[in-house]
């Protein structure tokens, strides 16, 4: 039952890179709606209250004219297959800057358009879990077993409800210790690594490995793990700081202990187009790292804060929203850099 077998080719109906307005057309679409989202996150409304009146679901008539005006973009190309599984890291040991947001939405994204994904949680707080809806109580086997008693991950995976093609290696409360059992395991930086070459990955397009806000043996399991590195900067002050840190320990990691690692992708998370702030931030960012940085910008947006409480991605809590468009164009763009 948690074979990774495609069950549902999705189709085709994405957003094409080449958009008449271009990747900043989109940027400018995405802050111009930012601003009611954002007004609306100021307000004092609580979480259930402002959930229940707005949740949207996935068939209502405005996702399905979102998902019309796409078509109409002349936006309906498959997006293609990588060759072999790309198996990508999500990690920034700065705390809250959308790790698991990122890796929800893109996971989620990435699968309603045929790719084949699996999301692995390695956060003690589970966060990726709880937004896909995993069940877990005392007896769930989760990664933790994975790292620490050699569970296959081919056993634990489950599928996340109501999204063909994606699986979930979910996080338990156990994974807080697995830093320091860790230790006195042999080859302990290596433990995610040998549970990827123990199962055939063939039948997957995308692993997406969730990090918790730290640079400890947990973080850099997954950088032994992986072949790329995603890293999501909040558009904030301070959000380059530490980053320096980030960037040394990929290095060390790429020269003993994984060569073919790299970073491949930086995301720009909860922009806001009303500050300069904001836009300062995301000059300085990719004026240092250039073409690594997605053209798309994820703005920050009430419903991508909302979808978690309700076990779902913002992708399928509401399709419509600017950051399910934003999360679906950063998909296509990481996609088509295959
Ligand atoms: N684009 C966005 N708009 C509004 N809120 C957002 C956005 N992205 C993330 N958030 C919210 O910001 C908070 C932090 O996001 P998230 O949990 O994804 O960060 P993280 O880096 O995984 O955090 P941690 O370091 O604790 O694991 C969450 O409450 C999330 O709902
Ligand atoms: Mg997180």
């Amino acid at each position: 039952m948690n074979s990774f077998v495609p069950q549902n080719r999705a189709d085709n109906d994405g957003v094409s890179r080449e958009t008449p307005a271009g990747a900043y057309g989109d940027l400018l679409d995405v802050s111009r709606e930012t601003e009611a989202d954002s007004v609306a996150s100021q307000a004092s409304v609580s979480r259930e209250t402002w959930g229940a009146a707005h949740a949207v679901a996935p068939e209502t008539p405005l996702a399905q004219m979102a998902h019309a005006a796409m078509a109409d973009r002349g936006q309906d190309t498959p997006w293609p297959r990588p060759k072999s599984c790309r198996i990508i890291s999500v990690a920034n040991q700065k705390g809250g800057v959308g790790k698991t947001t990122t890796t929800v939405n893109i996971a989620a994204a990435l699968a309603m358009h045929g790719q084949r994904v699996l999301v692995v949680d390695l956060d003690p707080q589970g966060n990726a879990s709880t937004a896909l809806g995993m069940e877990r109580d005392n007896q769930t086997r989760s990664i933790y077993h994975c790292l620490v008693e050699d569970e296959e991950i081919r056993k634990l995976a489950q599928p996340v409800p109501d999204i063909p093609n994606l699986w979930c290696a979910p996080a338990t409360i156990d994974l807080a210790g697995a830093e320091i059992e860790l230790v006195s395991l042999v080859a302990r930086e290596a433990r995610l690594k040998r549970a990827f070459a123990a199962y055939d990955t063939s039948d997957l397009d995308y692993i997406l490995i969730d990090c918790p806000p730290s640079l400890g043996l947990l973080t850099v399991n997954a950088m032994v793990a992986c072949d790329e590195v995603m890293i999501p900067i909040q558009c904030e002050y301070y959000a380059l700081e530490g980053l320096g840190q980030l960037l040394r320990n990929v290095e060390l990691v790429k020269s003993h202990l994984n060569t073919g690692l790299s970073i491949s992708t930086i995301l720009l998370t909860m922009y806001d187009g009303r500050t300069r702030l904001s836009q300062q931030v995301a000059d300085e960012v990719r004026s240092h790292f250039g073409d690594l940085v997605l053209r798309t910008l994820v703005p920050r947006s009430v419903r991508v804060s909302e979808a978690p409480s309700y076990a779902q991605s913002v992708m399928t809590y509401d399709p419509s929203s600017t950051g399910a468009m934003a999360y679906l164009e950063a998909a296509r763009e990481i996609a088509h850099r295959a």
